[in-house]
């Protein structure tokens, strides 16, 4: 309902455009959605790339998120001394690959009371040719930040801004000073930042409502996710170890989108891969926080295979990513073992840590009885089919429908393979009946009938991947 009157909008808007004899933007062009259509955004971690040398390391992901139908990055930064570095960088490879980016400011770094900052950065780097437009001002926005002056903001970036920082209706914060807002709570909660619980169960859609009530007409910046796992023993300094739902949520969600028709989108995230929600690629440049244990050998872009044609479809305010399907595929992901394996005697996260966050727990990471022991499968068919599934030496077939629909199996350990029309193959990865580095992982691993380019990270991406392993081998040593 909203949409078709913002479609009503740009066709009004073409008109005025062309009576002035401009070239008239398609009206899902992004020069058309900038101007109060539908933008999808991806969260990339500037804090996992402070190792990059030049604007050229930033090519690869500009071109890839572009392909997939991203429209701008959202760059999240802290306060490094690479910071600035890493943002030029950005800036100009997202203005030589036909990106947008924008800045999302982290207030685990930044302070509250440091508008004035904020807006001072947002100028900065606001005239750069690749600077997201909203409405004709720069665009803005933040991860937290509850309390910060958005007048302050607003005064020091030079008044034309377009912000929509991270604040929290659910917690009071008023927002009658920003432009729309973002919620962050991409992954089902028990309302206090971790996973469900029994009586204590806040779904992403309940998000939905409680932000688009209280934006009041202003647009909701809505959140997408597709899983979310860590696992950080005493190793590092940041211990935390949690799991919010996944399972099928990266589908589910999408679908959810589709009909809820925001005006913004943002998946979280590109490369957070300590938090193993990325959907960008392993190769990616990026240094080791420690995430590696977990990552080796994890490649998710698939999703952003099976994104594709529910982002196509939201950019045309359509509900049906089934019209948008260009090629058959299967996109499937699993974790690597049952949650019932024991890795008590070897994982990372049985001794003390520090627990100041509240964000430590010991072995299995809390929350991980809300994941199912499936294995997940998305076919994307231009024509229905009849899929065949084996895990473990046991076949089973499902009809599959032309379009995106999902199915699962029970997991089992050994090799998977599927079959549907003419496409056939084996999974990249094995259910094992090991622990992968001795720990506990509840990443999953994503992967692609046909498959994809091979992806696997880069030596700076694993030069931690022996702190605090129980066991000698891991990664490329083996596991
Ligand atoms: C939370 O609610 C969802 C949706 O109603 C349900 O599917 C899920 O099982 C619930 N989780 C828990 C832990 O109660
Ligand atoms: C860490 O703190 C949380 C929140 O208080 C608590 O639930 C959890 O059990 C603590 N972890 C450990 C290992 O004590
Ligand atoms: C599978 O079929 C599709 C059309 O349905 C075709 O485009 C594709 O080339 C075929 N692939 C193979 C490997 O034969």
């Amino acid at each position: 309902m909203h949409l078709q009157s913002l479609l009503k909008l740009y066709a009004a808007a073409a008109l005025a455009v062309s009576s002035s004899a401009l070239s008239v933007p398609r009206s899902n062009s992004l020069e058309a959605r900038q101007n109060g259509g539908p933008l999808v955004f991806c969260h990339f971690m500037i804090g996992i790339v402070g190792n990059r040398g030049s604007a050229a390391d930033f090519d690869a992901d500009m071109k890839n998120a572009k392909a997939a139908g991203i429209d701008a990055f959202a760059l999240n930064i802290g306060v490094d001394s690479y910071t600035d570095q890493q943002l030029e960088y950005a800036y100009e490879s997202a203005a030589n690959n036909g990106m947008k980016v924008f800045i999302s400011f982290d207030f685990n770094w930044y302070h509250t009371d440091q508008g004035t900052q904020v807006g001072q950065m947002i100028q900065k780097y606001g005239s750069k040719p690749a600077q997201l437009l909203v409405d004709g001002k720069i665009f803005a926005s933040s991860f937290a930040g509850d309390g910060v002056d958005s007048n302050a903001v607003r005064a020091a970036a030079g008044g034309n801004i377009f912000w929509a920082p991270n604040f929290h209706p659910q917690q009071g914060t008023n927002l009658g000073a920003v432009d729309s807002a973002f919620n962050w709570m991409a992954w089902p909660s028990d309302g206090n930042n971790k996973a469900p619980k029994p009586g204590a169960n806040v779904t992403v859609q309940d998000g939905d409502g409680i932000y688009t009530n209280a934006l009041a007409g202003k647009p909701y910046l809505a959140p997408v996710s597709p899983w979310f796992s860590t696992h950080f023993g005493a190793e590092v300094p940041y211990s935390k170890n949690w799991v919010f739902p996944g399972d099928f949520l990266w589908f589910d969600r999408w679908t959810e989108i589709l009909q809820l028709k925001p005006r913004f989108v943002e998946i979280i995230t590109w490369n957070d891969y300590g938090e193993s929600h990325y959907v960008g690629r392993l190769d990616s440049p990026h240094g080791d926080d420690g995430n590696s244990k977990w990552t080796y050998g994890m490649p998710h872009n698939g999703w952003l295979d099976m994104a594709e044609p529910f982002i196509a479809a939201y950019k045309q305010g359509s509900n049906d990513p089934g019209a948008h399907i260009t090629e058959d595929k299967i996109v499937y992901w699993f974790r690597p073992t049952l949650s019932s394996i024991n890795c008590d005697a070897t994982d990372t996260t049985m001794g003390d840590a520090d627990n100041s966050t509240g964000n430590y727990f010991k072995g299995r990471p809390d929350g991980y009885q809300t994941l199912q022991d499936k294995v997940f499968i998305v076919t994307l068919l231009k024509e229905a089919g009849t899929l065949e599934v084996t895990v473990g030496g046991k076949t089973q077939t499902f009809q599959a429908a032309a379009g995106a629909n999902k199915f699962s199996v029970d997991m089992a350990p050994g090799p998977i393979s599927f079959k549907v029309n003419n496409l056939s193959g084996d999974a990249g990865m094995q259910i094992l009946d090991h622990c992968p580095c001795g720990i506990y992982n509840f990443n999953a691993y994503v992967g692609t009938i046909p498959a994809g380019v091979p992806d696997e990270l880069q030596p700076a991406g694993y030069s931690n991947i022996m702190n605090g392993l129980k066991v000698a081998t891991c990664g490329p040593s083996g596991n």
